[in-house]
């Protein structure tokens, strides 16, 4: 083999040693396995990639994954920033196209991710809201959820503030499982 060839091996063993070790690192309440981690990761909703977005769209509230939205929604949000739910977040020239790109190439319904496309799927041909939680399928989930536990519990306030209850929401991974509501404890077990 040429030098070049075993260079490209030794990068992908190590791209696996990587892999695998955070998988296991991953693995805090013991019966999540290798497998399920990746299952999980494969189930959940595309990472954020821009820390652009993060930093530019996650400084008022979570950063929402674009897989949360279809295409039509954040294009729309994206050319109202000077009102923005009554606020303004308009944003420098390069930075909106940016942005733009980011999150209409991983719009529900781009994307490969299970959630995207389930949102997607239960939306059907119903109007398109600017709101993830105005979207079917996110009040379907989150219907039998009582006002005591949200809108009248000071630690969450909104259903807008995703990761106050989902643990690992900045992962982009929203299982039942990993819910914990503020003062009311772990949910879904
Ligand atoms: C200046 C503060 C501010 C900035 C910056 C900001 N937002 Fe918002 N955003 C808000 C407010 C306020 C709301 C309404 C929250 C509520 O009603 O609880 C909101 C709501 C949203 C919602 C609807 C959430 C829901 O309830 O489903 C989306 C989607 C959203 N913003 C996307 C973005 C994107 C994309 C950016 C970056 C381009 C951004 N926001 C930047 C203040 C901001
Ligand atoms: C008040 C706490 C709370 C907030 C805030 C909240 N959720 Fe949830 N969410 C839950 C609970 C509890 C469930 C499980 C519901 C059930 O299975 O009965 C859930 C379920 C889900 C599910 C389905 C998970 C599965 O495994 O089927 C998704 C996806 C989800 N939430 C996304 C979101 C997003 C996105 C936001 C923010 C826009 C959000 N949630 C805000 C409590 C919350």
């Amino acid at each position: 083999m040429k030098k070049a060839n075993w260079a490209m091996v030794s990068l992908v063993t190590v791209a696996l040693l990587t892999l695998t070790g955070a998988a296991l690192s991953s693995d805090d309440n013991g019966d999540r396995s290798m497998f399920s981690w990746l299952k999980q990761a494969k189930q959940g909703i595309d990472p954020l990639d821009s820390q652009l977005y993060t930093k530019e769209c996650g400084s008022c509230h979570f950063p929402y994954q674009p897989g949360l939205l279809p295409a039509t929604s954040w294009e729309t949000i994206i050319s109202n920033l000077d009102n923005h739910f009554g606020e303004n977040a308009e944003l420098a020239e390069d930075d909106l196209n940016t942005i733009r790109n980011f999150l209409l190439n991983k719009a529900a319904g781009r994307s490969n991710y299970g959630l995207p496309n389930k949102i997607m799927a239960a939306q059907g041909d119903r109007p398109l809201p600017l709101r993830i939680t105005e979207m079917r399928y996110f009040l379907h989930e989150h219907s039998d959820i009582p006002k005591r536990m949200v809108q009248d519990n000071p630690k969450v306030k909104s259903f807008s503030n995703c990761d106050s209850c989902h643990q690992s929401a900045k992962q982009g991974l929203y299982d039942e499982h990993d819910v914990n509501i503020p003062g009311f404890g772990r949910q879904g077990d």
